[in-house]
């Protein structure tokens, strides 16, 4: 039976990622320069581990209650309150930092609701959007990747529900300043909209400690994760926090979607939060520094603050065109229009081993006198 008919119209308006056609790509070639996936490549500690296999051994492998254990959002709370101090913060776990976006555009977003989103964005960004029946207005941030808070209040109009923004940011890695972040929390209050701030990499912070809009204003919608600080993307788990009313109605939608946040995985989020990562962002940090080096002579880009992406302009041709020769070349980075409505750039993840970072450097650069 032909099924095209069945397929809903707002799955038909969803391409496929255009990472994962790189990672099509990759997998024909032999022994790739993978540069292109975006998750740390340090195992999980220990720690973490042993504390899954426990929690599997303890027999805690059934539903857990929606918003969480209690143990967990106890932890986060307190960490919350000591951060930000607001009385009417609450907290939910959710299955990623993906299923807590997700939750929070259910929540919020009407069909033909418009949500403020900076160009470059992450690649899901206007697709949960579209999934909810909403409107994404973009705001270039080109060439330096700094969110102007004017631009972003004049994209403002009857219709916007939402200002999504992301720091340090997926994949520019640029943050934004605490300026910046009291303006746009000041212009979503003055337009009653939600700020959602998706700080997924805030334990990666290299110049600067970690900021948030939250610190200047209580009704701020914060999206965290574990898989990125802890190197446990497959485990799936996030949290969000933010207004109590919000926050609940996440629960109510968490309920019937997700049901809750994997099970184990939320005892080893516990201890996950005793492990120190200074050294992994130490090294990090340093990762950043020598593909910033490697690189400065014959690119152009912004030295990023955060994350573990660098994001530089094609020395020649579009982002697709230079990422379609680095690949030839074993090289797999991932073309810039598949975060961006502009195709100028490509990103590169330089969480990787640095033999693996040389590599990459050395191709680069020799791509680049080529034409
Ligand atoms: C900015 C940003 N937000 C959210 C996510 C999704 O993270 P998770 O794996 O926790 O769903 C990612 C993953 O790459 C990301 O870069």
């Amino acid at each position: 039976m032909p099924t095209s008919h069945l397929i809903a119209d707002r799955t038909k308006q969803i391409e496929v990622s255009g990472i994962r056609k790189v990672f099509e790509l990759g997998r024909s070639l032999k022994d790739p320069i993978n540069l292109s996936i975006g998750q740390p490549h340090f195992p999980v500690p220990d720690s973490i581990k042993n504390a899954a296999k426990d929690a599997i051994d303890r027999n805690l492998n059934g539903y857990t209650v929606t918003q969480g254990v209690s143990e967990l959002r106890e932890r986060i709370l307190a960490d919350l309150k000591l951060r930000y101090g607001h009385a009417d913060r609450d907290v939910i776990i959710t299955s990623g930092t993906s299923g807590g976006l997700l939750l929070a555009m259910m929540a919020v977003v009407n069909p033909g609701d418009e949500v403020i989103i900076p160009d470059p964005y992450f690649v899901s960004y206007p697709h949960l959007v579209t999934l909810v029946g909403g409107k994404s207005v973009y705001v270039d941030t080109y060439p330096d990747f700094t969110i102007d808070p004017d631009r972003i209040e004049a994209a403002i109009t009857p219709k916007t529900k939402v200002i999504l923004v992301c720091s340090p940011a997926n994949p520019t890695g640029a943050t934004v300043s605490p300026e910046v972040q009291m303006a746009l929390a000041a212009i979503a209050d003055k337009h009653g909209v939600l700020l959602l701030s998706d700080e997924i990499y805030r334990a990666f912070h290299y110049d600067e400690t970690p900021q948030s809009p939250t610190s200047y204003s209580e009704n701020v919608l914060v999206i965290e994760g574990y898989g990125k600080t802890y190197g446990m993307t497959g485990w799936r788990l996030g949290f969000a926090h933010g207004p109590k009313a919000i926050v609940d109605e996440m629960m109510k939608l968490q309920q019937f979607t997700f049901v809750c946040a994997p099970s184990i995985v939320q005892y080893a989020g516990i201890v996950a939060m005793d492990f120190d990562v200074t050294g992994i962002v130490a090294d990090y940090k340093q990762k950043r520094d020598r593909i910033c080096a490697g690189l400065r002579d014959r690119f152009e880009f912004n030295s990023p603050g955060g994350a573990f992406y660098l994001f530089p302009k094609a020395p020649w041709g579009t982002g697709t065109e230079f990422v379609t020769e680095a690949v030839k070349n074993s090289l797999l980075i991932i073309p810039g229009g598949v975060f961006s409505k502009r195709d100028s750039h490509f990103r590169i993840s330089y969480a990787a081993k640095d033999e693996t970072l040389d590599r990459g450097i050395e191709v680069l650069n020799r791509l680049a006198e080529q034409k």
